[in-house]
């Protein structure tokens, strides 16, 4: 059922506690995930966003219990990915034939795209103000924030922010609020949002910020369309993406690894300890890349100041684990941040100088061509690892 937030919004979302991977596979989700739609009531009742194909027939009935159907005026569709506008079919079958969809002119074509339903598409832009009777909403375009189509607005009288994917959180929670839950757990969940989603578009996430900060809205309430609600200082996760988008560092090394019988796994833990030497104070994590979730490895290569690479020469290249991992940094475009290499082999040794080549080719500044280390690594290998440790931490300086 729905739970009341302000005067005149309920949330009328689903939360999933069971979903463990999100798009596809592709995104780990260890404390599952919410789809928020809202219902704001006012002389024209609004419905904005909907929830996850699945579970689009629960979605219609519990709003059918929450309002008469037909006195729905208007639906927004802020973005149209399956998990906000998988259910707005059933809903647009269930509402007076007619009513307006609410959206970007690139949300048009992405919610034609998807459902090859022609419906009564208004488009906005950002500035466009819908007056709802004693609140208005004001429509604020959020381009790749994170696809072309992405819409937010702010309900003046109320001062809700409906900002869609943007400050979201993979996070399911009974209890809708963000002072109500594990903070750690809600910051951990956040940065790993940006991370893995919204990375590549820190340019854009930079300059709308400012912009959204410029309107000078008072803000109440942020409500996202995944995870809690910011009602506590809901301004602190605007904070944290003012830092995010503008190339983010914590004082840590990530050094991501994959291993055959273990030569590779010791350079990786001779880096380490040449990094400590240097500087006591740097937080060093390690990760076996075959063994570790993706999108927590991610999160930790976003936080570091520099990511150090290694994996045995297979087959004259890499390993999957590796591979696949360089592929997605690349999309991810990082910036400002230093990069390393090193394998083991046993005979053509290509591992180091490709990892070294993709780092480069996604924009960190690598040092060096990288360690090899020919079979298995002897003490003289591994201090070599320790004086390559030594030298990325050196490059770290002023960063
Ligand atoms: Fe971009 Fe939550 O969908």
């Amino acid at each position: 059922m729905g739970k009341k937030i302000t005067e005149h919004v309920t949330w009328v979302g689903k939360v999933d506690w069971e979903i463990r991977a999100f798009h596809g596979e592709e995104f780990s989700t260890h404390h599952g995930s919410t789809y928020n739609a809202y219902l704001i009531r006012d002389t024209k009742n609004v419905v904005v966003d909907t929830v996850w194909t699945p579970f689009a027939g629960e979605f219609v009935r519990n709003l059918a219990r929450e309002i008469p159907l037909e006195s729905i005026d208007a639906v927004v569709a802020n973005h149209a990915e399956a998990d906000h506008s998988g259910a707005l079919p059933e809903l647009m079958r269930a509402l007076r034939p007619g009513t307006p969809v609410y959206c970007t002119a690139n949300a048009v074509k992405s919610l034609r795209g998807h459902y090859h339903a022609d419906w009564n598409f208004q488009v906005v832009k950002t500035g466009d103000r819908l007056s709802l009777g004693s609140t208005e909403l004001v429509f604020v375009e959020m381009p790749m924030l994170h696809w072309p189509d992405s819409l937010a607005e702010y309900l003046t009288g109320d001062k809700v922010l409906l900002s869609n994917d943007a400050f979201g959180q993979h996070y399911a929670s009974e209890v809708l609020y963000n002072d109500l839950v594990d903070q750690a757990e809600l910051y951990a969940e956040a940065i790993k949002y940006y991370a893995n989603i919204l990375t590549p578009f820190s340019r854009q996430a930079e300059k709308k910020l400012a912009e959204v900060a410029g309107l000078g809205l008072d803000i109440a309430f942020i409500c996202p369309s995944h995870g809690v609600i910011w009602r506590q200082d809901p301004l602190q996760v605007v904070r944290k993406y003012q830092q995010w988008a503008a190339g983010y560092k914590e004082h840590q090394v990530t050094i991501v690894y994959d291993t055959m019988w273990g030569g590779t796994r010791r350079m990786a833990e001779a880096v380490a300890e040449g990094l400590r030497d240097s500087d006591p104070t740097l937080v060093v994590k390690l990760y076996n890349a075959a063994r570790s979730d993706r999108s927590d490895v991610i999160t930790e290569i976003f936080k570091a100041k520099a990511l150090a690479v290694g994996c045995p020469t297979v087959t004259r290249g890499l390993l999957y684990s590796i591979a696949g991992l360089l592929e997605e940094i690349k999309g991810l475009k990082f910036q400002g941040k230093v990069g390393g290499a090193f394998g083991a082999y046993g005979w053509s040794g290509e591992s180091a100088g490709l990892i070294a080549q993709r780092l480069a080719e996604a924009g960190f500044e690598v040092v060096g061509e990288g360690v090899k280390a020919m079979w298995s690594p002897d003490e003289a290998a591994l201090e070599q690892c320790r004086t390559y440790g030594r030298e990325l931490a050196r490059r770290l300086a002023g960063l």
